[in-house]
């Protein structure tokens, strides 16, 4: 747009100019003026730049233009960078010239006042643009780049599942859609099945993806599509899982700890309660789980599983995110091992988070005898002949294995201290949410 030579910069970048001329781009966030000189704060997404023009130093076409400025107008302006300790980011842009790129009519719907959840999620589109919804998306991405950290190190291969499947995975609702001449099939509720084949070639995998499940609950932790991790590793038994989702959520915590401390002061969150949270965290049995909580007044039953409220009490006090294993075998999913020491139990996992936020991992060695599995899918009354391949793998050199689902979106919640879930993905999907 302008003639001039000076190379663009992105805002966190200005620093390392101090003293040059720069063009950069972003949109505006605020403007005043004293008639003489005017103050313009753009964002680029980078970080937040105060600009100053003074009449008297600009063209009179920058000048009027400047007039014409509003929320989220997008500019490139020109101008010399200056280092100023009491600026946001440590500098100062002494404007040369500005253009508009695009202007914004006066409306824009999100005003720095307090606006009802469901007119922020219908511009959601628009409400990415401020502040808080910013940090989160980067805690976000931390979290994810975290993951696939932690498992590159360690060796595991990353192994992409299908979204379209024949076969069922866990209980919760399903969306299904026709498929040509095959029925129906639907979008995938976990990875997993098809993470135990890969596991038998690779060892030690994990899946990271998209997962769907049509519930019917309206709380502050259900979303109909969420991202999960689940990693599945050849040899493991429940325990050596138990040990690897700790050492896991230890990790991620620590990452975010080190590289996201501005964002997670923007959230206002209180960070000495994600400093505690190393490995090992405590377990409890379900049977012991129980009795905590008819201690605590709760009026669960052996057999049940466990409610939000239940969960809650569980982790009170507790500074870490706390294990519940061997659940009875009715309140959980028919893949799951059959615990050989109490045969109404099986050998899994529940992790849940502090502070309330509840179940962030579901894990479990899994069923490698093939009588008894094949037991299970005729019990839960699956459709058989979606499950043979997943029987041969109990065919064909069955073995001990054991893996793990974690909700990148509960997690993100917790880390971030989100009150509600839908905040913690881009463009949540729930029950009565389709749109933007
Ligand atoms: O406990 P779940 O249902 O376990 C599985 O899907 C297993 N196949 C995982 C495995 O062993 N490979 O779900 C795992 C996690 C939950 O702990 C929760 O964090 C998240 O997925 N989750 C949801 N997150 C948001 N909205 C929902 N509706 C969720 N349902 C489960
Ligand atoms: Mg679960």
């Amino acid at each position: 747009m302008t003639s001039s030579s000076s190379e663009y910069a992105r805002i966190v970048d200005l620093p390392a100019h101090a003293g040059r001329s720069v063009r950069v781009r972003g949109w505006v966030t605020h403007v005043r003026s004293s008639g003489k000189v005017a103050f313009v704060v753009i964002r680029d997404g980078s970080g937040i730049l105060q600009v100053v023009l003074v009449k008297s130093t600009v063209s009179p076409e920058s000048w009027e233009r400047f007039g014409t400025l509003t929320q989220e107008t997008s500019v490139e302006i020109e101008g010399e960078v200056r280092l100023d300790k009491r600026a946001p980011g440590g500098v100062e842009l002494g404007a040369t010239s500005l253009e508009v790129e695009g202007p914004s009519p006066g409306d824009y719907p999100i005003q720095p006042k307090e606006h009802g959840i469901d007119f922020l999620l219908d511009h959601r589109h628009l409400w990415l643009r401020s502040e808080r919804q910013r940090a989160i998306l980067r805690v976000r991405a931390e979290i994810e780049q975290a993951i696939r950290d932690f498992f590159y190190e360690r060796d595991f291969t990353l192994v992409d599942t299908p979204i379209l499947t024949a076969a069922i995975g866990e209980r919760s609702g399903l969306f299904a859609t026709e498929y040509f001449d095959e029925g129906n099939a639907y979008l995938a509720q976990t990875g997993q099945l098809y993470g135990e084949a890969a596991a038998a070639a690779l060892g030690k995998i994990y899946c990271f993806g998209p997962t769907f499940r049509a519930e019917k609950s309206k709380t502050r932790r259900h979303l109909t599509e969420f991202w999960m991790c689940e990693p599945e590793v050849a040899f493991n038994d429940s325990n050596d899982n138990m040990k690897l989702q700790e050492e896991f959520i230890s990790f991620i915590v620590a990452r975010v700890l080190e590289r996201k401390q501005k964002e997670l002061a923007e959230l206002e969150r209180d960070v000495s309660k994600l400093e505690t949270v190393k490995a090992p965290f405590p377990r409890i049995d379900y049977n012991d789980a129980v009795k905590i909580l008819q201690s605590k007044g709760s009026e669960v039953k052996w057999g049940d599983d466990l409610g939000a409220e239940d969960e809650s009490l569980l982790v009170e006090g507790a500074d870490r995110p706390v294990f519940i294993f061997n659940y009875p075998k009715e309140a959980k999913a028919f893949y799951m091992k059959e615990n050989p020491a109490d045969p109404r139990t099986v050998l899994c996992d529940d992790c849940l988070a502090p502070e309330g936020y509840g179940e962030i991992i579901g894990g479990s060695q899994r069923e490698d005898d093939y009588d008894r599995l094949l037991e299970r899918i005729k019990e839960e009354k699956l459709p058989l002949d979606a499950y043979g391949w997943y029987l041969d793998l109990r065919k064909y050199g069955t073995f001990v294995h054991s893996g793990f689902g974690l909700g990148l979106e509960r997690t993100v919640a917790w880390i971030c201290g989100l009150p509600h879930i839908r905040e913690a993905s881009p463009f949540p999907r729930l029950m009565n949410r389709l749109r933007p």
